[in-house]
């Protein structure tokens, strides 16, 4: 029987010194630490890069909500209209600030004594977005003598200073959003708190403030 001699590469381990054993297992710890850090680096620049082209499609596809809506919106004390003028248009939360004079607006006479309303300005018909018209008579809807209305300019319907419907094909008043008086005089619009527009003369207007 040939006896078989141990290879050449076991017997250099085996005869390694602590020293360089030591020195093998640094520059292995090395490489490992090198390896986590390229691979730590590459999912932040993936994460990163997903990040910016999610923002971007929706930025393209204007699927971001816009400032404010959906949320709460600040107006500011000069912002608030007078009682009885023309409301105020609130882009970033899309609403109408509309502030009643005594009954102005409530003009179906559901008993309302003035204050301050949010008016959706989406049009409870179609959604078209109604402007305020400080001109329109209000004689061409059988209301002589009031003049500005909200009016709705894709299919004629027509709302008061306080969005009670009293013409068109919307099946109710405009919807109004939740509203709370800040003690610098400010207002806070709640425009995800929506409540619909009534639909008959008896629970037309309910003014927040
Ligand atoms: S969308 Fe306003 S009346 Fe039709």
């Amino acid at each position: 029987m040939v006896a078989v001699s141990p290879k050449p590469e076991i017997e250099a381990r085996s005869t390694a010194r602590p020293g360089q054993i030591e020195h093998a297992r640094q520059i292995e710890a090395r490489k490992l630490s090198r390896r986590s850090f390229l691979r730590v680096g590459v999912f932040a620049g993936l994460t990163l890069s997903m990040g910016a082209f999610i923002a971007s499609f929706l930025g393209f596809f204007n699927l971001r909500k816009p400032t404010g809506f959906g949320g709460i919106v600040v107006v500011t004390a000069a912002q608030v209209p007078a009682a009885g003028d023309d409301p105020a248009r609130i882009t970033s939360g899309k609403f109408w600030l509309s502030n009643n004079s005594g009954a102005q607006g409530d003009v179906l006479g559901s008993g309302a004594t003035g204050g301050l309303l949010a008016l959706y300005w989406k049009c409870p018909h179609l959604g078209c977005t109604v402007p305020w018209n400080p001109t329109f008579d209000g004689a061409t809807v059988s209301f002589p003598g009031i003049i500005g209305w909200f009016r709705c300019p894709c299919h004629g319907s027509t709302y008061s200073h306080a969005g009670v419907r009293v013409f068109g094909p919307a099946p109710r008043s405009m919807d109004t959003m939740a509203l709370s008086v800040n003690g610098d005089g400010s207002l806070s619009v709640d425009t995800g708190k929506i409540t619909l527009g009534g639909e008959d003369a008896l629970r037309e207007v309910a003014y927040a403030v």
